[in-house]
């Protein structure tokens, strides 16, 4: 199951991250990025529109990648789980948090930023690591010495990137998808800009193919 979520990620390559503060917009903001070729979304528990957001998603789009993201706690583990999560995300790498995801089969993306978050993730079994805020963190050079020395470790970078860099981070070997807010921001997302959201979502589909 971890490898067919690892695959339908790379083949998706790009993951929209949406902050979505009313839920009843879930469903329209997907819509405008399917309509722009986006494959995978995540929905970060940042707001308490989250879990039902998740729910609406899972629902009304069967075949989308979801993902749980800003994901912090195991009660959030269990939320995005029983929401019906194809993967979770959390911004930085907790342990406890990893190993308690994955004894309830979920495929678990933890944040980590450096070498020893990364070997101790690896030692769990992961096999994919979100990197953030990957532009900080040296972006691709540093991606490039890190995933030079792991060989098979992969790599979700999200924080910074945008239309302009988002290339560069595809094109690094060891990158199985980029993330970011830029396609659907959390303004866009309120103010119902739609066809915005398609013409990013088409901008940046079109760019990784180029
Ligand atoms: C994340 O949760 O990964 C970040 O908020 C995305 O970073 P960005 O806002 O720089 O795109």
């Amino acid at each position: 199951k971890m490898q067919d979520v690892y695959q339908k990620l790379e083949e998706a390559a790009l993951v929209p991250v949406l902050v979505i503060d009313q839920e009843d917009k879930a469903i329209p903001v997907c819509e405008a990025l399917i309509k722009g070729g986006i494959r995978c979304v995540e929905i970060t528990y940042r707001t308490a529109a989250a879990s039902k957001a998740m729910r609406l998603v899972r629902k009304n789009f069967p075949e989308i990648l979801l993902g749980a993201g800003t994901v912090l706690n195991r009660g959030q583990i269990d939320d995005a789980v029983d929401a019906g999560a194809d993967f979770i995300v959390s911004p930085g790498f907790v342990k406890e948090n990893v190993v308690y995801g994955m004894k309830k089969g979920a495929t678990m993306i933890p944040g980590c930023a450096t070498p020893g978050e990364m070997e101790q993730a690896m030692q769990l079994g992961v096999k994919v690591v979100k990197f953030f805020p990957a532009v900080s963190f040296g972006g691709v050079e540093a991606l490039n010495l890190i995933g030079n020395v792991y060989g098979d470790l992969k790599f979700m970078p999200t924080g910074g990137i945008n239309y302009s860099n988002m290339k560069e981070f595809l094109s690094c070997p060891y990158v199985i998808a980029t993330g970011g807010i830029w396609m659907a921001t959390r303004q866009m997302i309120n103010e119902g800009a739609y066809e915005e959201i398609t013409e990013n979502a088409n901008l940046a589909v079109t760019r990784k193919s180029e």
